[in-house]
């Protein structure tokens, strides 16, 4: 274990005959995994060893750094990192990688590989590491399956420059949390796998998603509810299934989204790209939701409000408005370049702007259809007038 004292040495001369030194600033402690017995052999099950790693740095007062150190493989086996921690803040540094046991070897019911609940100002850089979530032994599994990494009411969260590879089902869960950055994240599933999800975010605000890039089997994003203020920056998604706002109200539930901004994201070889999902029988609402300056290489539904998700009964639903998909630039893979299905109440303040959008394969059409859509479209291709005011 590493110590490092920073700060002032702060010298008071109170009087000729007494000196009083103390020290103002904080501690920067480093532990490492492997002095507490960590063997990153891949094989041997590290988890008590992180755990008990973990327990010093977010028990102990001052600035921690729990490092997981290069050059080696560190097998975890569901692992939990709880807070309140003692700590002032508390950085991880990934530099090994991280591997998930097999579906056989898994131990519990937990579907987490690594759970972090209530840890305030955590922040994690993962360059030159990586986790892999051994997804190949669970794909074809028709059973309830782990995500790799969950951040449970985490606020202050920054995770930067981490890769994750072949999770069970979802990569990250973001659940209930207040103020979170990722950037430079790097996931990779393959495009045929079951519920890969790249990131899900829940009940969660003011989540920024920057400069990232994201292959999967599903959503390369999904913000579900009850979530506000997010933001999806630079992302580069494909193979999946785009960045969704949904499903919501699955199972009679009451959802609410509001203020999302997809800026800058590129969609190859996704099934979907910008899409709202919603169950017939939910409640709620969607609104003040955003995807501008989108760029599209064979995408198959690039824009897409699906009202009917699963069903085809024609009910009030999630409420759907104010609603803008600006700047969209690219191929489609199906004819369906825009499809607007709203629920029988309708949705309203739908935006089209600087739309260009062409099927992929050379002298093929691609349509706008709508039902019970109502906005505006200007400088839109296809043409869109289904779009009534
Ligand atoms: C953790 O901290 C929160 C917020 O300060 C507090 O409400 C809660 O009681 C604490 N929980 C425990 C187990 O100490
Ligand atoms: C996040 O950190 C800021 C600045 O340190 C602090 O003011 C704020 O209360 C924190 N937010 C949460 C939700 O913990
Ligand atoms: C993401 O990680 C995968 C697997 O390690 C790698 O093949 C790919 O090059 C990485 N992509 C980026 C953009 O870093
Ligand atoms: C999200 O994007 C919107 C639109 O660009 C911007 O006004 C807002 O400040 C961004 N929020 C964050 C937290 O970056
Ligand atoms: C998005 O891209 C445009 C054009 O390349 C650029 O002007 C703008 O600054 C970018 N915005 C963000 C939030 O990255
Ligand atoms: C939705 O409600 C209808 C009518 O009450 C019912 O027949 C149907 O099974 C419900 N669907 C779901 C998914 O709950
Ligand atoms: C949209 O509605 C039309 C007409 O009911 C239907 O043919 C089409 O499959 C729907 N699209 C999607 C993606 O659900």
């Amino acid at each position: 274990m590493q110590r490092l004292i920073t700060g002032l040495l702060v010298l008071a001369f109170v009087s000729p005959y007494l000196c009083i030194s103390s020290f103002v600033g904080t501690t920067n402690t480093v532990y490492n995994v492997i002095d507490f017995g960590a063997i990153g052999s891949g094989t041997v099950d590290d988890s008590q060893a992180f755990l008990k790693a973990w327990q010093q740095t977010c028990g102990t007062q001052g600035d921690n750094t729990l490092l997981i150190p290069a050059g080696k493989v560190f097998l975890v086996n569901s692992i939990t990192m709880s807070g309140n921690c003692t700590a002032t803040s508390i950085s991880i540094q990934l530099q090994g990688e991280i591997v998930a046991p097999t579906k056989n070897a898994w131990v519990g019911n937990s579907l987490n590989l690594i759970m972090f609940n209530k840890v305030n100002g955590l922040t994690i850089d993962g360059s030159g590491g990586l986790i892999d979530g051994t997804g190949s032994t669970w794909w074809g599994c028709n059973c309830p399956r782990p995500a790799v990494l969950t951040f449970q009411s985490c606020n202050n969260l920054s995770v930067k420059s981490l890769t994750i590879i072949n999770s069970p089902k979802a990569h990250i869960h973001i659940n209930s949390c207040m103020g979170a950055i990722f950037s430079y994240i790097n996931i990779s599933s393959p495009g045929n796998t079951p519920n890969t999800d790249g990131i899900d975010i829940y009940y969660s605000q003011n989540i920024r998603i920057e400069d990232s890039t994201i292959a999967s089997g599903d959503d390369c994003i999904a913000i579900t509810g009850d979530s506000s203020y997010i933001n999806a920056t630079r992302i580069a998604c494909g193979p999946g299934h785009g960045i969704s706002i949904g499903s919501l109200g699955r199972d009679d539930a009451y959802n609410t989204v509001e203020e999302v901004y997809v800026q800058n994201c590129s969609f190859t070889n996704t099934k979907n790209a910008a899409r709202i999902k919603t169950w017939p029988n939910g409640s709620g609402f969607a609104k003040k939701i955003t995807f501008e300056q989108i760029t599209l290489s064979q995408s198959g539904n690039p824009i897409l409000i699906d009202q009917y998700y699963n069903q085809y009964l024609v009910q009030e639903g999630v409420q759907l408005s104010e609603v803008t998909f600006s700047g969209f630039q690219g191929t489609s893979a199906t004819d369906h370049a825009i499809t607007l299905n709203c629920s029988s109440s309708g949705c309203f303040n739908i935006v089209l702007d600087q739309i260009n959008i062409v099927s992929s394969k050379p002298g093929k059409p691609a349509y706008c259809s709508c039902i019970n859509a109502h906005g505006t479209a200007t400088d839109t291709v296809p043409d869109c007038s289904c779009l009534s005011t």
